[in-house]
């Protein structure tokens, strides 16, 4: 899934260079090109799919070669996750009828990697084995307001004795107190967003629980033939292509189908999750110098302590002197100075600002 458009990453991170087109974690490698690399050690280039907007096809084709182009769903309008994994279901289920999917996120920073595949594989087996629909947790650090928090309680030993877990309860993005309610109770998992499920049993459940979603989502794919919007030059069948788009609901697929599954079940992530939210997730990632900053590009500072300096400018340097806790962003158009405590706010500025690249 790399059809987002997180903006908590401006001015780095743009409309049409969203977060997994950014090299937040590493000097060489996108976030997506990391997650296509991870998923390709265990999976052939041919069964991984990509879905994302139409207008970061160019994005997605520069970083990620040898992809076979019908791998690559694009989607007219970004209507959020659960109409771009309907079409995608629908689609791989047209090429591959029966098959186990690994739903994976494209902006998040994974270590452990062997871990990380080892824990999939050992999940495909249980969906075969069970035919359930199963997520995996990370054990909760903080209460944040922007994860899925899942109540699980222990439900057995899979064949290959790894447990899981049986959900209770699934929150989708809770206020701050439930939040710290549900970190205090310490049975509750952030969701990962990355889910292990039978392509046709998750098809049933959004239809069940979507039915106008998904008869949207299935004329898209039959008026297109399943092909790619890229193909498709008829302009009468674009035509009716938009027509549908721009009735589809926007939503993700927790709030429209996680959230009410009767049964899902849980594996409790054994590798290092990072969901690189803001600015500040880089202290997590980065190496912080004598005073306590994490510097990346050209900076000279005079009491500079606590700061976050992201320098992608080649022509003008960044230089401080007595500041403290703040986040400097300098790129080639824009110049952000932050706060560090207000760093969640960055996408409120970014509405404010008209016309942006
Ligand atoms: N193709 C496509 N189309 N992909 C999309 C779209 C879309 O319209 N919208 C979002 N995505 C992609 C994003 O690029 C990202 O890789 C993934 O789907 C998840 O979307 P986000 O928008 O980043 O979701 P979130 O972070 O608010 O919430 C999800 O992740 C949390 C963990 O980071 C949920 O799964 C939460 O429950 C979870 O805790
Ligand atoms: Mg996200």
């Amino acid at each position: 899934m790399a059809g987002g458009s997180g903006s908590r990453f401006w001015p780095l991170s743009r409309k049409d260079k969203p977060k997994q087109f950014l090299k937040i974690n590493s000097d060489k490698k996108t976030l997506l090109e990391q997650t296509v690399e991870r998923i390709n050690t265990i999976i052939p280039k041919e069964q991984i799919f990509i879905a994302t907007n139409k207008s970061y096809e160019k994005a997605v084709k520069e970083k990620i070669c040898c992809l076979p182009e019908k791998n690559i769903i694009l989607e007219e309008v970004s209507k959020n996750t659960a109409p771009a994994i309907t079409m995608a279901f629908l689609k791989i289920k047209n090429i591959y009828p029966d098959s186990t999917i690994f739903i994976l996120p494209s902006d998040h920073l994974i270590k452990k990697e062997d871990n990380f595949t080892n824990l999939l594989l050992k999940g495909a087996e249980i969906v075969e084995e069970k035919n359930i629909i199963l997520t995996i947790g990370i054990k909760p650090e903080h209460p944040e307001t922007g994860y899925g928090y899942i109540k699980s309680e222990k439900k057995g030993l899979l064949s290959n004795n790894h447990q899981y877990y049986q959900v209770k309860e699934f929150k989708e993005k809770p206020d701050f107190k439930t939040a710290e309610k549900y970190l205090e109770a310490g049975n509750y998992y952030w969701n990962s967003g990355i889910y292990i499920v039978d392509s046709q049993k998750l098809l049933n459940e959004i239809e069940k629980r979507e039915p106008s979603l998904y008869n949207d989502c299935k004329k898209i794919m039959e008026i297109s033939d399943y092909k790619n919007l890229s193909e498709i030059k008829d302009q009468n069948i674009k035509m009716k292509i938009e027509k549908i788009y721009n009735n589809l609901e926007k939503i993700s697929i927790e709030y429209s189908v996680i959230e009410k599954l009767k049964e899902i079940y849980m594996l409790k992530a054994d590798f290092i999750w990072d969901d690189l939210g803001s600015w500040t997730s880089l202290e997590r990632v980065k190496e912080k110098n004598e005073n306590n900053n994490i510097i990346v590009g050209e900076h000279l500072g005079i009491d500079t302590n606590d700061s976050i300096i992201y320098s992608c400018s080649c022509n003008k340097i960044v230089t401080t002197v007595g500041v403290k806790n703040l986040i400097i962003v300098n790129t080639e158009d824009a110049v952000l100075i932050c706060d560090k405590e207000k760093a969640q706010d960055i996408k409120e500025l970014r509405k404010l600002i008209e016309n942006e690249k």
